[in-house]
């Protein structure tokens, strides 16, 4: 008699794992000193990896396959070495997981977020490889783990990353990260922002080490941005509770002019805040990391959107996104 056994979940030789892209409404760069920060995430841009395993018992190097091929064909030499924050996320996964060698491991990456533009590519891929890893090796990781493995890569990518990307790119909705504690803030109004794409590379390591730089050099400087930023933060939140855009929007159109004074914009992602403005928009400014990137502009409504959308698109050439802010009871208090 032929004994079959279920596959064990040891044996499982592939598993996916997903994340989303995201977007910074106030606070960045702010966030890493630990002063509060709006995010919200992007499910429209996705991020899916496939983690295939090719001999459970044999170590082997990490490849990486971004090329948009399918995991189930077989390994290709169109498969790059990892790169470094990818081995550091698999090497801390390993010893969580009680593993002494990693296996050899092929990581399939199929996403729409686009690299570098300050929408949380990297994290997106991170997140979306340990949910791919703790399928695949069963290893039940907590939120908790998860969010501390994708900050490995996460550190290794950005130099100091406050963990704002990690958390959004899995979230569902609005998300406040403060003093390391996340919450989800109320929504009184339907909205929408549009996102457009400068074209240029969000370049948040440099931008981080940038201010890390200017503040150690002025200290005060950095005491006042803090300032600055929390009082927008709070002041967005308790407009976007009330419902009340028109000032939600001039908070973000405050939040752009007081990173472009810390020299975080560009011509061009300046450019696109001063096209959406004229096109209606409440309220623009540079998202994310900056020094190119993304710029994002508050709607009150779809055909309002709509039209911001279609004059970034028109006059500048902009591949736009229009993320949908729906009302809701968040669980905040401020
Ligand atoms: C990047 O999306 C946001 C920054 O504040 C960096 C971080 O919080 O890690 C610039």
């Amino acid at each position: 008699m032929t004994t079959h056994h279920a596959p064990e979940a040891e044996e499982r030789r592939a598993a996916t794992g997903r994340a989303h892209g995201k977007i910074i409404v106030t606070g960045e760069h702010a966030v890493v000193y630990g002063a509060p920060a709006l995010a919200l995430p992007v499910p429209a841009l996705s991020c899916r990896a496939t983690v295939i395993c090719r001999d459970r018992h044999r170590p082997g190097p990490i490849r990486l396959h971004r090329d948009g091929r399918r995991p189930d064909e077989p390994a290709h030499p169109s498969g790059t070495d990892a790169p470094d924050e990818l081995l550091r996320l698999v090497g801390a996964f390993a010893r969580r997981a009680g593993i002494a060698e990693p296996p050899g491991l092929d990581v399939f990456l199929d996403s729409t977020v686009p690299p570098a533009r300050g929408l949380g590519s990297s994290a997106a891929t991170a997140r979306a490889t340990v949910h791919a890893l703790d399928g695949l090796f069963a290893t039940g990781l907590s939120d908790r783990e998860v969010f501390e493995l994708i900050q490995v890569a996460e550190h290794a990518a950005h130099g100091r990353a406050s963990g704002i990307d990690a958390l959004a790119t899995g979230a569902t909705g609005p998300l406040l990260l403060v003093d390391g504690r996340t919450h989800s803030p109320a929504v009184g109004a339907d909205c929408r922002i549009v996102v457009a794409d400068s074209g240029t590379g969000c370049a948040t390591r440099k931008a981080v080490g940038m201010l890390r730089d200017a503040f150690t050099r002025a200290p005060g400087r950095r005491t006042e941005f803090l300032d600055r930023s929390t009082e927008l933060t709070r002041s967005a939140l308790g407009a976007l509770r009330e419902g009340r855009l028109t000032e939600l929007g001039l908070r973000l159109t405050d939040c752009h002019a007081l990173l472009a004074g810390l020299g975080l914009t560009t011509d061009r992602t300046d450019a696109l805040v001063e096209t959406a403005l004229a096109a209606g928009a409440l309220g623009a400014k540079m998202s994310g990391g900056g020094l190119g990137g993304c710029v994002i502009a508050l709607a009150a409504t779809p055909e309002a959107a709509e039209t911001v959308a279609g004059r970034l698109a028109r006059e500048e050439g902009v591949r736009t996104w229009t993320v949908p802010v729906a009302r809701g009871a968040g669980d905040e208090r401020s």
